[in-house]
């Protein structure tokens, strides 16, 4: 599994429906037509939420919903990106001098992220050019990891227009790390699910990556040797529940003010004046522990495995708003609403502070689910009906992602 690389499928571009009208929209904008295709999921994170980047195993499920791109090279050095969504306007740059504005999260840099990431790699400077049309249907911002999408279909882009190769996982490590040039610090989550998903299944996925010198909490269990329960206790033990001032923790691990800006704090962090440690680790090690004990059931009495993974997903939840306090308001009433109607457990997934909730819902259950929640939530909050429409939905575990070649 680690050594493969990404799927090249032969497909009939006249059988499917959303394929043609990007050949055709392309045809229109670049008067040629798509030497080849590649599409690469979006995600929900079923149970796991804020652990990859400390080292832990996480539930990530890619979903159908994906990033579609057209391409053809070009001879010139000229990179040119259009969206099929007149939201997001045309860009045009030279391939050999990428400039990515971090303070700017302007759509073509997520593709340009994944472009350079490449580009790094193989250390190439000079770098074909080439016309890219972009259909996406991931909602952006909900949380479903559109931009890490994007990220990720822009590298296997650039890989199948070099006509190099890699296997899915070097994909998803150089993915992780290039859609940093633009300020995001994942831990490698997205990236990884989008290349290695398999369709009709749910990955457990272990990160262990080392991405960065930065000590994570799972570094801190392992050389310790204790499990996560004990790493519970020892939580309890180390730390006070009241939040850390920087000082403080200057003093404790001996080092100075700007020794913890520029060594140990992220750029996201350093302007931070206090840290809530005991409960940052307390989320980290149960949510941890939540995803082993899943992972156990599922091994040892998988009949069991549905309804734990409710109660996991609703302690998920309760952890992730009162431990690591990235809910919100508008998250918690959803996440309630979806129980109360019949969701076995519900949760925010993603990032948190906004976004979207997962839930688990019976299979024949899903429909009335499906119109109750809309009716007691999205009828009544929301604004827009363009985004009502793409607010709710039922998903089944997608593939990852691939390159068509019209057969
Ligand atoms: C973002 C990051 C992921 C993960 C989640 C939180 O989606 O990109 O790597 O950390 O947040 O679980």
């Amino acid at each position: 599994m680690a050594a493969e690389e990404p799927t090249t499928r032969r497909v009939q571009v006249a059988e499917h429906p959303r394929l043609l009208k990007l050949k055709e929209m392309f045809n229109s904008k670049f008067g040629s037509t798509p030497k080849f295709y590649v599409r690469a999921p979006g995600r929900v994170n079923i149970i796991g939420e804020h652990i990859d980047y400390c080292g832990y195993s996480v539930l990530p499920m890619a979903v159908e919903q994906d990033m579609l791109i057209a391409v053809e090279p070009v001879k010139t050095h000229t990179l040119q990106l259009a969206n099929t969504n007149p939201l997001y306007p045309d860009f045009s740059t030279s391939a050999n001098n990428i400039h990515i504005d971090k303070t700017k999260p302007l759509w073509h840099n997520y593709f340009l992220c994944g472009f350079k990431g490449i580009q790094e790699h193989f250390g190439l400077s000079k770098l074909t050019g080439m016309n890219c049309l972009v259909d996406g249907n991931i909602p952006p911002g909900s949380g479903l990891s559109s931009s890490s999408a994007l990220v990720c279909c822009a590298g296997l882009v650039t890989l199948t227009v070099l006509g190099m190769s890699l296997s899915k996982v070097e994909l998803a490590e150089i993915c992780a790390k290039s859609e940093r040039y633009i300020g995001t610090e994942g831990g490698g989550m997205d990236q990884s699910i989008s290349f290695l998903a398999e369709e009709g299944t749910v990955l457990a996925k272990h990160k262990g990556l080392q991405w960065d010198k930065v000590l994570r909490l799972e570094e801190v269990q392992t050389k310790l040797g204790v499990s996560l329960q004990e790493m519970l206790l020892v939580t309890e033990d180390a730390l006070h529940a009241e939040p850390y001032s920087r000082e403080e923790i200057c003093r404790y691990l001996g080092i100075s003010l700007e020794e913890l800006r520029t060594q140990i704090l992220t750029p996201n962090t350093q302007d931070e004046l206090t840290f809530k440690l005991y409960q940052r680790a307390k989320h980290v090690y149960s949510e941890a522990a939540r995803v082993l004990q899943f992972k156990q059931v599922c091994e040892e009495a998988p009949h069991n495995a549905i309804q734990l993974l409710g109660e996991l997903m609703n302690q998920s939840h309760r952890s992730c708003r009162d431990m690591y306090e990235c809910s919100c308001p508008e998250l918690d009433q959803l996440v309630d609403i979806c129980r109360k109607f019949g969701a076995k457990g519900s949760r925010l997934t993603g990032a948190g502070w906004g976004g979207c909730t997962v839930s688990l819902v019976p299979a024949d259950m899903l429909s009335s689910f499906l119109t109750n929640v809309y009716e007691a939530y999205y009828r009544r909050n929301s604004r827009s009906p363009a985004l009502e429409k793409h607010s709710l939905f039922a998903t089944k575990p997608g593939g990852g992602a691939l390159v068509f070649l019209e057969a």
